[in-house]
């Protein structure tokens, strides 16, 4: 039997939630999907995010995809549009949102921050997030949509811009006594190692990834699925916008901005 995971984002950062589960069920059959006419997503609407999640299930339907595992790689859109496009499918989706509860277990300081997008920081899922596991802990929240750019650009050209970066983490002005920053951008694992040297290692970085990847695999073999081999197979990446001086091999799509029909 085999195992169909897609794994969704405006762009290159779920590529860091995708290796996390990649190690975990090597054999499955992958697909990345990035979004990334409308990057960044942290920049644009709530109805916006949602309108294009209903558009690549449509789009997945269309194309017959047989998706078994939907996982929005994406906090962004996972804290902004997936309670609302659950109940359309039957496709098993995953999201990723900011680790807020096991940052909050591992604080000595009691104070962590959430660095994600500007979106994120501010929506109602994230604030109620907050608000259920993070008690006794003071979450300080900092968004950025410049760390996305300058992720993009490290992937795809192996080139980190360290001034733009220190100067972003600068502006950000995180507090002192801050000894846990969640990375609630699945783009920002992508800059851990540099983020770790401009704090001089004394935040301790956490993110969803691992998180994400033992409950695929939970859910996996809930259906009966076992992981048998260590052979990745070839994967293929759909995009909504060319990019610029990459070597990923991705298929072009367009997707059409949808809404079921009736209210939801
Ligand atoms: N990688 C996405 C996230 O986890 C968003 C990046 C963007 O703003 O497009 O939030």
């Amino acid at each position: 039997m085999s195992v169909h995971i897609m794994v969704f984002d405006s762009g290159i950062g779920g590529t860091t939630v995708l290796e996390q589960i990649q190690a975990l069920i090597p054999d499955a059959d992958y697909s990345y999907f990035m979004d990334n006419a409308l990057l960044p997503y942290g920049a644009q609407s709530q109805q916006t995010i949602i309108t294009r999640l209903f558009a690549l299930l449509q789009f997945i339907e269309i194309e017959k995809l047989h998706v078994d595992i939907l996982v929005i790689a994406c906090n962004t859109a996972s804290t902004s549009a997936l309670e609302t496009i659950r109940p359309y499918t039957n496709i098993e989706v995953v999201g990723v949102v900011p680790a807020i509860k096991p940052a909050s277990a591992l604080s000595s300081s009691k104070h962590i921050g959430l660095l994600a997008t500007p979106s994120t920081t501010k929506s109602h899922y994230t604030a109620n997030l907050i608000s259920t596991y993070s008690q006794g802990t003071q979450v300080s929240l900092y968004g950025s949509t410049e760390l996305v750019e300058i992720a993009e650009t490290l992937f795809h050209t192996q080139t980190l811009n360290k001034e733009k970066l220190e100067k972003e983490l600068c502006s950000l002005a995180i507090a002192e006594d801050i000894d846990v920053l969640v990375l609630g951008c699945t783009h920002f694992p992508l800059l851990a190692n540099a983020i770790n040297d401009y704090y001089k290692q004394r935040i301790l970085l956490i993110d969803s990834g691992k998180a994400i990847a033992n409950r695929v695999k939970s859910l996996i073999e809930l259906r009966g699925y076992t992981v048998t081999g260590d052979k990745k197979k070839p994967l293929h990446f759909y995009a909504t916008a060319p990019i610029c001086h990459s070597q990923l091999n991705v298929e072009l799509i367009t997707l059409t901005d949808q809404i079921p029909h009736g209210s939801y």
